[in-house]
């Protein structure tokens, strides 16, 4: 195995060559923050919050995708660094339905607890925001793109492991959406519900569906004959 030398923090190390930076300072038990990475699955490098400064480099870089070489000297909590993990967390935040009350995920979302660690008290950047229709109308999987983070964790995740593909990425810049085919909903495409995409998203864009108060009210009324238990939730047939 071929090894480099190089810094981070100070800290001196010799790694693996061909890792990220983000794999050699968690190995040096390093926090570097993260949203949109996810081992194997999805190293793509979109949402920018993994930014760190090299010594000589004109830019920050995403330390999950920049691989280590020979002598890099690596500071992940300078002041730059910590600038701009803020303001592009808080343009991510500025575009995000913030309804954490009442979200499935709340205090169990990665936003969330960013935007602690990160000390965000404001929303300093106010503007146009996303509006687009929930999609609630699979049996099992209830997808609300107005608290996407468009980290494509889900995109990686039906495609690339499940091998189904029914969602992606859609057009650009601000109207950036990750959708099925054609804004179908989940139901009028061939998703298996297999549930993957709500195990794998940061927030809580993608969530069960509960229909136990439908599912009890229909028993009490005595409508429903069968009942079909499918992961990841309830179905009815
Ligand atoms: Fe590196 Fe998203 S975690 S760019």
């Amino acid at each position: 195995m071929s090894t480099v030398n190089i810094t981070i923090d100070g800290k001196k190390l010799q790694v693996e060559q061909g890792i990220t930076i983000l794999e050699a300072a968690r190995q040096a038990s390093i926090k570097i923050p993260t949203l949109c990475f996810l081992k194997d699955i999805n190293e793509i490098g979109a949402c920018r919050m993994c930014l760190v400064e090299i010594k000589g480099a004109r830019a920050l870089q995403a330390s999950c995708v920049y691989p280590v070489a020979e002598g890099l000297e690596i500071y992940t909590q300078s002041p730059a660094v910590r600038e701009a993990r803020k303001v592009t967390l808080e343009l991510i935040l500025s575009n995000h339905d913030k309804k954490c009350l009442t979200c499935v995920r709340s205090k169990n979302c990665e936003l969330q607890s960013l935007a602690e660690e990160l000390n965000i008290k404001d929303i300093r950047f106010e503007g146009a925001s996303t509006n687009l229709p929930l999609d609630d109308f699979s049996p099992s999987i209830v997808r609300d793109p107005n608290k996407c983070v468009l980290c494509r964790r889900c995109v990686s995740m039906c495609k690339n492991i499940q091998t189904v593909s029914v969602i992606s990425a859609t057009e650009r810049g601000f109207k950036s959406a990750i959708s099925c085919a054609f804004d179908r909903s989940l139901e009028e495409v061939p998703c298996t519900m297999c549930g993957q995409c709500i195990s794998v998203c940061p927030v809580g864009a993608l969530r069960e569906k509960d229909d136990t108060e439908k599912v009890w009210s229909a028993l009490a009324n005595q409508e429903l004959h069968v009942v079909v238990q499918t992961a990841p939730a309830v179905r009815v047939a």
